[in-house]
């Protein structure tokens, strides 16, 4: 399969396998492909949460408004961006890149800078919708591997996001949940996977200037 029949072989799985798990290669795979997923200035201001776990996700469901995916899924992708995004979170990218690269931290003093003047630019709401794209940018790469992969995966807006960071422990972590992303296996008998993609026409949906 080319890139186009993989994307159009994967679909927004209504009813997961239960009992069909990724292996842990497959796992690690979706999470190395995330982790490579590009940021505005590369800060990656969020993380994501892998919850296997059967009782945690059961009280997940119950705050996604019980949608079965959140639960029959091998996995359940929690993407969270940073709360209070702070100049320390400039300093830990700079010291990352510095260290990653082996050089001088001195040399990102312009670089860090101008992101600090970014940060410091947002007001709250604004560092939340910022920070948010990121993620969202990062859940638009894991649908995208998965379908590379053969393996199902979707992104999830039907949550009570102020739950999840309560069932997940997230303030104390400082963080917040922004979307999350079932994976695994789609059931033989979930009935959407046999309908027709609908897509904008291709002439409505792009215009070349
Ligand atoms: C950000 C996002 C949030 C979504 N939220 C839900 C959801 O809560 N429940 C659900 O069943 N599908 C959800 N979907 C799936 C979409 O309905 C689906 O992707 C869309 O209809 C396009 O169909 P396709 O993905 O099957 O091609 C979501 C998709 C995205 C990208």
């Amino acid at each position: 399969m080319n890139i186009i029949e993989k994307l159009e072989w994967r679909y927004g799985v209504k009813k997961y396998d239960p009992t069909k798990k990724l292996t842990e290669e497959q796992l690690n795979k979706l999470i190395a492909a995330t982790r490579l997923s590009a940021s505005a200035y590369g800060l990656q201001p969020y993380k994501i949460l892998v919850i296997e776990n059967p009782a945690v996700r059961e009280k997940l469901r119950a705050a996604s408004y019980n949608q079965p995916q959140v639960t029959d899924a091998s996995h359940l992708i929690v993407f969270a961006r940073i709360a209070d995004l702070q100049e320390s979170h400039v300093d830990a990218y700079m010291q990352n890149i510095a260290a990653t690269r082996n050089i001088d931290q001195s040399m990102l003093n312009d670089f860090a800078g101008i992101l600090k003047g970014a940060v410091n630019n947002l007001d709250a709401n604004a560092a939340a919708v910022w920070s948010s794209k990121q993620a969202y940018i990062a859940l638009g790469t894991l649908l995208t591997a998965a379908a590379a992969e053969g393996i199902d995966a979707g992104g999830m807006e039907g949550f009570n996001a102020a739950q999840y960071d309560e069932i997940l422990g997230l303030k104390e972590k400082g963080l917040a949940t922004v979307v999350i992303a079932p994976v695994g296996f789609r059931a033989v008998d979930d009935h959407v996977q046999h309908a027709k993609k609908v897509r904008k026409p291709l002439e409505e949906f792009v215009e070349m200037i």
